[in-house]
């Protein structure tokens, strides 16, 4: 365990924003958090944990001591007639983890190629795209426990997955239940690829594709080649332009709420939810505020998908937070709808 002092932050978030941390431990396994506990300077300062970057802003420097997860390894744990059982270290690339499973011949993350950021990261946000989300091919999780170092292991229902959203975002405050922010750092993550394996085609730009190829029965590496394509073509890549994916979740509304939206615009898209709800494409309703393309000091709304920020160039977390409140607004008073945003700010 070896403290960093002043460590540049450009590199270390996805939207490329200048920062540092005042102090910076590795944590590569358990033992390195268990010596900063121990450590009577370290041990009791305010943490942060650090994955890959990819869904934080950050405002200003972090003053609290960053641990920055770095446990590597990938593994099957074991195959029944069920499942491969894999499992990969917090700290591996998740984009990187997909591929390889899928060398291996291991099929069932496909539809989540190409996101970006960590495999310790993907729980905390239960990261979904194209039909897939992570909690559909959890296993179990090993942590441990800022305070204590102890060591412990979550299945899928004491994650408490939604969309976007699992325990390690609440405040252990927050009513229903305990909630992880702030109390655990992800060591390793367990994933069940089902057999016999199943495409999950459904989501319309794959149906698209399906259409498009002719190729009606696709395998994994055809889904995984598409759901690259799609995203390529749709979604920036943060080493050219910085963003953090999607900046806000689409918004959940009752059907009543759904029908007001309709009558201010018969346009809007949403998708039926089998619990009755309705769920809006908050993209659109910031594309139909007339944001796309725009810039506000140096962060902008992306070209190709509205709901994307990017940092044009040497944008500060403030510029980026200040034009998502601009946005907020104007979506609340076009729709009566507030956008939450997705990524923490720092
Ligand atoms: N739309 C517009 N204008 C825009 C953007 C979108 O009209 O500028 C419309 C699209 O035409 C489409 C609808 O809004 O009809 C939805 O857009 P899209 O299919 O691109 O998906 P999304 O709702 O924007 C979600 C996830 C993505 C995920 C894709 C694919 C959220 C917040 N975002 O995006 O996740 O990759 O579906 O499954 O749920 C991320 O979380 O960082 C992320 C990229």
């Amino acid at each position: 365990m070896f403290p960093e002092r002043n460590v540049p932050l450009q590199a270390c978030n996805s939207f490329g924003i200048v920062a540092k941390a005042r102090t910076l431990v590795r944590v590569r396994e358990a033992a390195d958090l268990q010596a900063v506990l121990a450590d009577p300077l370290l041990g009791p300062a305010p943490k942060f944990v650090l994955g890959g970057g990819s869904n934080i802003v950050l405002t200003g420097d972090v003053k609290s001591l960053v641990l920055k997860v770095e446990v590597p390894g990938r593994r099957l744990v074991e195959e029944t007639p069920r499942a491969w059982v894999v499992e990969a270290g917090a700290g591996e690339n998740w984009h990187d983890f997909v591929t390889w499973t899928l060398d291996q011949g291991w099929p069932g993350l496909e539809n989540l190629a190409l996101i970006p950021g960590t495999v310790g990261a993907s729980p905390v946000q239960n990261i979904g795209a194209y039909g897939v989300e992570l909690q559909d091919r959890f296993e179990s999780l090993d942590a441990i426990d800022l305070t204590t170092g102890q060591l412990f292991t979550l299945d899928a229902a004491q994650c408490g997955f939604g969309y976007r959203d699992s325990v390690f975002k609440h405040a252990s405050s927050a009513p229903y239940g305990l909630g992880l922010a702030g109390r655990a750092l992800i060591l390793r993550v367990r994933f069940a690829l089902p057999k016999p394996w199943k495409p999950v085609l459904g989501y319309l730009d794959l149906e698209r594709k399906m259409h498009e190829s002719g190729i009606d029965a696709p395998d994994a590496r055809q889904i995984y080649d598409w759901v690259c394509a799609v995203r390529r073509a749709k979604l920036p890549d943060p080493r050219q332009i910085g963003n953090a994916g999607s900046f806000f979740k689409n918004p959940t509304v009752t059907l009543e709420q759904c029908a007001d939206i309709i009558g201010r615009d018969p346009h809007v898209v949403h998708y039926p939810m089998p619990d009755g709800s309705v769920k809006l494409a908050a993209g659109w309703l910031i594309d139909a505020c007339g944001w796309k393309g725009k810039t506000m000091g140096h962060a902008g709304v992306y070209e190709k998908q509205a709901l994307v920020l990017v940092n044009r160039g040497g944008a500060t977390g403030g510029e980026v937070v200040t034009l998502a409140r601009a946005i907020q607004t104007s979506v609340y008073e076009r729709f009566g709808i507030r956008l939450e945003p997705e990524p923490v700010v720092v």
